[in-house]
């Protein structure tokens, strides 16, 4: 089980600082479930050094898929290694949606991290008319298989995907449990099928999406989900650290 936290473009460094530290205690000792948060870039040093002897984990929401260079404003797979980061959100709809990116661009994204030996978290979702049309589970095929083209692992661990239908992203409309099951198992054999049963059967595919305090056992506890990519409520310290005890009610 993984919970992690997109903290997505909110919170200063101070209000970064004071979360970080509510999380850290509120949460204690996260085993056995795996727990990262994911801040805006300018908070990830300061976060890192608070989170430093916790057990939880320090995600990134995006890099570039070069090595460096001319490229103004971007931020690299080694900068990121570099303050400790173990993990980077891929492919968030957000980016997909807003910043144009690509099946195509997560993939070439999913190999430099890897590089790296940062572990992506590659996010996939349909929008509400692909899912009116009946068109998701191709639509999330198209977008698992692409994002993962020319991607190699050699253990389950080195790569996370996380299911976030974008309906259900700061909406308050959480996808069923038998939604989120019906999907997670269709992605369990796509990658099955891309890195075989040994391996696809231990990646974590987390569902994302109005997650909560009320709602998060009945997810965690389905079948091939194994984890949530946490958005509002990860901006509150006792909410996701109630979320994470639903994971490990469950684990
Ligand atoms: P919410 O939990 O706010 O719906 O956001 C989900 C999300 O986009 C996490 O990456």
């Amino acid at each position: 089980m993984l919970v992690a936290g997109n903290w997505k473009m909110n919170l200063d460094l101070a209000a970064a600082r004071q979360l970080t530290s509510g999380v850290v205690s509120a949460i204690g000792d996260p085993s056995p479930v795996d727990v990262a948060i994911c801040p805006p870039f300018v908070d990830l040093d300061a976060t890192f050094s608070i989170l430093h002897g916790s057990g939880i984990r320090m995600g990134a929401q995006n890099m570039h898929a070069s090595e460096s260079g001319a490229f103004t404003g971007e931020i690299s797979a080694a900068m990121l290694r570099a303050v400790g980061c173990h993990y980077v959100i891929l492919g968030h709809s957000e980016r997909r949606q807003i910043f144009g990116e690509t099946n195509a661009g997560v993939s070439e994204k999913t190999i430099q991290a890897r590089k790296y030996r940062l572990v992506p978290i590659v996010c996939v979702g349909e929008s509400l008319d692909e899912r009116n049309a009946g068109d998701h589970e191709s639509v999330v095929e198209s977008q698992v298989r692409e994002s993962l083209e020319g991607v190699a692992i050699e253990a389950s661990s080195e790569l996370v995907l996380a299911y976030e239908p974008v309906w259900a992203i700061g909406t308050g409309q959480t996808a069923s449990g038998d939604q989120v099951e019906e999907m997670h198992g269709h992605i369990r054999d796509i990658v099955e099928d891309l890195f075989g049963k040994e391996i696809g059967v231990g990646i974590a595919i987390l569902y994302g999406g109005s997650v909560n305090p009320g709602n998060a056992q009945d997810l965690f506890s389905r079948e091939d989900v194994n984890g949530g990519l946490i958005g509002g409520a990860s901006l509150n310290a006792e909410k996701f650290a109630a979320i994470v005890a639903a994971a490990k009610s469950v684990q």
